[in-house]
């Protein structure tokens, strides 16, 4: 079982005094000219930092940036989002340039309670992604609780966060982790039905996992994006120059037939838009999916699929939607996209959003529009795993 942290106790037993948590954080988030462009993981982290400053306990935060593979690399510090979760919590917090140095473990051990201290950049270390148990013996000097609420790293095997989990006797998962578990884990093993998956992207080896868990659980599942010209191939349309993976055709015709077994529907899109001659082009097309000239490149699905597929999400009670069903980053080739995000918004369902484009996407078209969904999955491959039905290795090992 993994260990709440409401059922820990912050404070130490024979002092009025806090003990030091040391949370490990996911704030490998995109940085430009060294400030934060996308605070939506650091924001997630807020919740467990301020309950356990709450309980009076210290915090020390470590997470990766990146992958330096054990080399400092300044573009990779964790200085920008320190500087983000100062701003956001509206207090001081205190960084070392060095996770494992004596200096940075005695400032963790002389923080005052309600002090943060956040540690640079565990993978300036190779000794992080190696799972070295010296490197996570040395991380865990730095407090005495160890609380896990990095979901996006969830499925890698590393010290800071599979190592580590030895050498705590109380440990436990943050209030993040736990919101991903209530929904990636437990609110679609047994969901209100119909339930409608919206699978887009690019590759369909990334997204295949997924895609047969939920053969015979989900009623419905719509395919976009350019993953959507595979299955198209398999069924043997013509895409016109569109991306496809035509050596994945065997494994598109697969599915589409695990599918029929199963009692789930695949839906395709039935219309595209997109540009003649080659991407970038400007010259715009549309053109129904059974007569797509052979010069085209589908970069978005048309208002005939908008129709399609927002009236199968208006019929459904659940929705679990990973990848953009066009070239989101395009506002040209944005629409489908948008439309998704108004349907599932109006019907008011359960809707589940994991993947990092997918979530630029729907913050771009509308910041606000990301608080009126269910659940926002703060993990990319992490997310995948879990929905694909695999154990998250970190997970396991807070367990033990
Ligand atoms: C992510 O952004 O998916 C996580 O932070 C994990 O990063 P990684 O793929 O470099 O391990």
């Amino acid at each position: 079982m993994l260990r709440k942290i409401s059922t820990i106790d912050f404070k130490s037993s024979n002092t009025t005094s806090g003990k030091t948590v040391l949370i490990r954080v996911d704030y490998n988030v995109p940085v430009e000219n060294e400030v934060v462009v996308d605070d939506y993981r650091i924001l997630k982290s807020i919740p467990t930092i301020k309950y356990c400053l709450d309980q009076g306990a210290k915090v020390v935060l470590m997470s990766h940036m990146g992958r330096p593979k054990g080399k400092i690399d300044d573009k990779l510090s964790l200085i920008p989002a320190g500087e983000k979760l100062a701003e956001l919590l509206e207090m001081p917090i205190k960084f070392s340039e060095d996770c494992i140095s004596e200096d940075s473990i005695d400032v963790s051990r002389n923080l005052k309670d309600g002090e943060i201290h956040l540690l640079e950049n565990l993978r300036f270390y190779n000794e992080e992604t190696e799972n070295s148990s010296d490197f996570s013996s040395q991380l865990a000097k730095h407090g005495s609780i160890y609380i896990n609420d990095a979901f996006g790293t969830a499925h890698r095997n590393h010290a800071s966060n599979s190592g580590i989990t030895k050498h705590f006797a109380t440990k436990g998962m943050g209030l993040l982790i736990e919101q991903e578990m209530k929904f990636l884990s437990d609110k679609l093993s047994n969901p209100s039905k119909p339930l409608t998956l919206i699978i887009g992207g690019s590759k369909i080896d990334t997204k295949i996992g997924v895609i047969e868990n939920f053969l015979g659980l989900a009623d419905n599942i719509i395919i976009g994006g350019a993953m959507a010209n595979t299955f198209l191939l398999a069924m043997n349309h013509r895409i016109g120059i569109s991306l496809a993976e035509k050596e994945k055709k065997n494994v598109a015709k697969n599915l589409l037939k695990k599918a029929s077994k199963r009692g789930t529907k695949i839906i395709l899109p039935i219309d595209f838009s997109g540009e003649l001659e080659s991407f970038g082009s400007g010259d715009i097309c549309v053109a129904d999916a059974k007569d797509i000239p052979n010069n085209m490149v589908c970069e978005d699905i048309g208002e005939k699929s908008i129709k399609l597929f927002s009236d199968i999400i208006s019929l459904s009670k659940t929705i679990l939607w990973n990848g953009t069903v066009g070239v989101a980053e395009n506002p040209n080739f944005a629409v489908g996209t948008n439309r998704i995000v108004d349907a599932i918004i109006e019907n008011q369902l359960t809707s589940i959003v994991g993947g990092g484009d997918t979530v630029a996407a729907i913050r771009n078209y509308n910041e606000e529009y990301i608080n009126d969904f269910s659940h926002v999955s703060t993990g990319g491959g992490s997310c995948l795993e879990m929905l694909s039905g695999k154990k998250l290795t970190a997970l396991e090992m807070l367990k033990k």
